[in-house]
């Protein structure tokens, strides 16, 4: 399931048993595959695990794929990446999301990927933007936070 890079890892995985469940679980909720953040908030609630969990394995599974809802997109490498601090990232990305939304303000989608084929720069996350794709290669959660403040602005 990880095809890491060759690197000393910064960060413990989530478990792949507890990964293989949650896909399972996404998969029987979602038939026709698309996710959606209500559905995987859903699913985190109903499988009593952390919602960065399951967005960490909704991006191993190819079949599931994300709605797109706003124009400025994170997509989070959770494959190997969670060796180099994927899930942090990722639960930074979901917590200013809800903030944002929280706040009515502009917002971004977060998706996840089980690669993004730059595995010797992870954490590896892709921004979509209307002016194009920017990579945020070696990201932390304070490289994406700074990104998503560049893309939407700071939150109030
Ligand atoms: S494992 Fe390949 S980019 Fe993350």
């Amino acid at each position: 399931m990880f095809g890491g890079p060759p690197r000393t890892p910064t960060h413990t995985p989530v478990a792949q048993d507890e990964l293989a469940k949650l896909a399972r679980g996404l998969m029987e909720r979602v038939p026709g595959g698309q996710l959606n953040p209500q559905l995987l908030a859903e699913a985190a609630s109903d499988l009593e695990a952390p919602l960065a969990h399951v967005y960490a394995a909704a991006g191993l599974v190819p079949m599931l794929q994300f709605t797109r809802e706003n124009q400025v997109v994170f997509l989070v490498c959770s494959g190997g990446c969670q060796q180099f601090g994927a899930v942090p990232v990722l639960e930074k990305l979901l917590a200013l999301r809800d903030q944002r939304n929280a706040a009515n303000e502009s917002s971004f989608d977060v998706h996840t990927r089980g690669c993004l084929d730059r595995c010797e720069q992870g954490a590896m996350v892709a921004v979509f933007t209307p002016d194009g794709v920017a990579a945020l290669p070696k990201a932390s959660p304070e490289i994406v936070a700074e990104a998503v403040a560049d893309a939407l602005g700071q939150s109030s």
